[in-house]
Order: C-alpha cells, then sequence, then structure tokens
C-alpha cells in the first residue's frame, strides 16, 4: 500500500496510548541507531500537532509541527540566532519529528505528512514555515516544496535533540514584505 491508498489524521496527544505509538515509532525509527538519545516526550511534543498514517491500525509514519509568534519564541532560537528572518512574515510555524517506519520507506508516506503539515500552517494563517534538515535529500525535497536555504543551524546536541554537524534551515513563506 502507498501514500495514494492512505490518509494523514491527526493525532491526540493528550491519548497515553498514541504518545507510546509514537515514541516506539521514533524507537525504531530514529533511536534505535542513536541510542546514546533519551526518547521521550518533550515540552514541544504537547504544544505541538500531530499527525500520523495507519496502516491496519498501526502508527507507521507521524510527524509534529510547532507554532510559534516570533523568531524569538522558537525552541532553537538560539542554533539560529545568526541567520537572517527580516525578509520573512510572522507568524512561523516549524516541521520537526518525522519518522517513517524502517519497513514502509519510499511509499511517499513521508512527503504525504510534509505536504499536510504544510497545508495545515496555511489554514492556520502561518505566514513562514520552517524545516531544519541534516540529509541533503531532506533539503532538496523542501526545496521542490518552495522552501528556500536559510542557511546552515548551530548543532546542538542536548536532550533528545541530535542535530548533525551543519543542518540547514529552510524557509517557506506564504505571505511577501510589503
Ligand atoms: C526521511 C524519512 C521520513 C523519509 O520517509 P519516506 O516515507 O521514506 O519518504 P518518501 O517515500 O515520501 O520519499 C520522498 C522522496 O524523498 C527522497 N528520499 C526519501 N528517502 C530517501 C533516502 N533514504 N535517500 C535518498 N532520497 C530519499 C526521494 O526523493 C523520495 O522520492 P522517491 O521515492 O520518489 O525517489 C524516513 O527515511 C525516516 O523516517 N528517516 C528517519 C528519520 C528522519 O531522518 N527524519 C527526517 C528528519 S528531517
Amino acid at each position: 500500500m502507498n501514500s495514494s491508498d492512505v490518509t494523514v489524521q491527526e493525532l491526540d496527544i493528550d491519548d497515553l496510548t498514541v504518545r507510546s505509538e509514537i515514541l516506539a515509532l521514533r524507537d525504531v525509527g530514529v533511536f534505535a541507531a542513536k541510542p546514546h538519545l533519551e526518547n521521550r516526550f518533550t515540552e514541544q511534543d504537547l504544544t505541538a500537532k500531530h499527525f500520523g498514517v495507519r496502516l491496519d491500525s498501526s502508527l507507521v509514519a507521524c510527524a509534529r509541527i510547532d507554532f510559534f509568534s516570533t523568531i524569538a519564541d522558537c525552541f532553537y532560537a538560539k542554533q539560529i540566532s545568526s541567520l537572517d528572518f527580516r525578509e520573512l512574515h510572522t507568524p512561523y510555524a516549524s516541521l520537526g519529528r518525522l519518522v517513517v517506519h524502517p519497513k514502509c520507506r519510499r511509499r511517499g508516506f513521508g512527503r504525504l505528512l510534509d505536504l499536510h503539515r504544510i497545508e495545515f500552517a496555511m489554514s492556520r494563517g502561518v505566514s513562514t514555515v520552517l524545516g531544519v534538515v541534516a540529509a541533503s535529500y531532506r533539503r532538496d525535497i523542501l526545496v521542490s516544496y518552495g522552501f528556500q536555504v536559510l542557511g546552515v543551524c548551530m548543532p546542538c546536541r542536548s536532550g533528545t535533540l541530535d542535530l548533525d554537524d551543519d543542518p540547514i534551515v529552510l524557509a517557506k513563506s506564504f505571505a511577501s514584505v510589503c
């Protein structure tokens, strides 16, 4: 089954069963390769919107989107303080924590969740969507959605966040400066 046969659902983060499903998916999809990091829910997880894809009721892909009014409110503001946001309108959203089960990759679920989150941000009146990526193919995908490269983000290794060297920050703008 591929992405044209499934729908994206909003995940209720207040539901403890859903939280366990998300953590289990992150475990197998991300943290298995990064055993030095703690897989737990963060403050950002609790305030973000989460979306997922289920196959036969099992969660096989999920992602979140964070919302903030100004760059200073962004939870990784320190890491991007050297970048120039003057051309970009507030409010902002940031794509985060995309993970697809290793057995379900390359079927378009990642793309489906990306596009769903971007549309959701637009529907919520967001003017700029940010993305931080480490892999060049993720950068290329975001560029194909209309994102522009803003620059390099300072690496951050703390808690559950582990950005590789030179992660790239991209932005997609829905509004232009008058
Ligand atoms: C990154 C990830 C979410 C991609 O999910 P996915 O469902 O396999 O992605 P899609 O099938 O939607 O792929 C869309 C496009 O991304 C590119 N792509 C995806 N995985 C790729 C890989 N491993 N290498 C190169 N390009 C890749 C391809 O261009 C692909 O299109 P194609 O299959 O038509 O060639 C998944 O590999 C994953 O969970 N990785 C671990 C967590 C992670 O890195 N998250 C992203 C943080 S920014």
